[in-house]
């Protein structure tokens, strides 16, 4: 279990640490550092892209349109923004929103990185390309490893990274709404079932090292769980297949 007060102590401390962050060229345009805000030990921590013109103005990241979807789609999951993390790549807001640079992304990685070691979140969830190339290490479209989990190390934590698409992506598409609707809920059966996730991963381990989550698996609730174990053994085998 992660030291609350002592992660709030590290957050806060590297937040004041980077309130005047001259370390790239998005200084120049921002009002201030969207450092990032929710609970110091969440178990579920989001990765956004950089702040828009309503994060720079109000200091916190997805504020927006995209952030007031982001919201419901926790809310449709059981969960309010004080029980995740939120955060972005970058962490000052590009100029009329353009994509960030890639010395951007590099000069503000370390913070995100520090972030993720004070945090110890057992899920990462990255929203849109950037985040999920950054923290999933991965070339790979957002189409094919959206809805994916991924088991790896993330600034020397283990996490399972889970990409979904961009919640601004589904602001003016339907179809890409319904998508992360599906997603949010294969979400909720990560963060219920991780352990699981990785059980099965080291018995069988696919060579890409992600997992497909099966969209027939009942929801939890449907389903008995089992206390952490060797996978194939004992009540492993009730589990909805992933
Ligand atoms: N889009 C992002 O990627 N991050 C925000 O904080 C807001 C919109």
């Amino acid at each position: 279990m992660n030291d609350e007060a002592g992660a709030r102590k590290g957050l806060r401390a590297l937040a004041a640490e980077l309130a005047d962050c001259r370390a790239c060229g998005l200084c120049a345009g921002r009002t201030q550092v969207v450092f990032g805000v929710g609970s110091p030990v969440a178990d579920l921590m989001f990765v956004g892209e950089g702040p828009g013109y309503h994060e720079d103005t109000q200091g916190e990241p997805f504020v927006g349109q995209a952030g007031k979807l982001l919201t419901e789609l926790l809310q449709s999951i059981g969960l309010a923004r004080g029980d995740v993390y939120i955060a972005n790549v970058v962490k000052c807001r590009p100029p009329g929103n353009r994509d960030p640079l890639p010395e951007e992304i590099a000069a503000c990685t370390p913070h995100l990185m520090e972030q993720v070691r004070i945090i110890r979140p057992r899920v990462v969830c990255t929203l849109g390309r950037f985040a999920t190339r950054l923290i999933a290490q991965t070339e790979a479209g957002m189409t094919s490893v959206r809805g994916r989990v991924k088991q790896t190390e993330v600034a020397g934590v283990p996490v399972l990274v889970f990409p979904v698409f961009h919640p601004a992506a589904a602001l003016y598409t339907p179809a890409n709404r319904s998508v992360l609707e599906e997603d949010f809920l294969k979400l909720k059966r990560v963060l219920e079932r991780g352990t699981d996730a990785l059980a099965r991963v080291a018995a069988d381990p696919p060579l890409s090292g992600e997992v497909q989550l099966s969209g027939e698996a009942p929801l939890p609730s449907e389903a008995p769980l089992r206390a952490d174990g060797p996978a194939g053994s004992g009540p492993a085998e009730q589990l909805p297949l992933w």
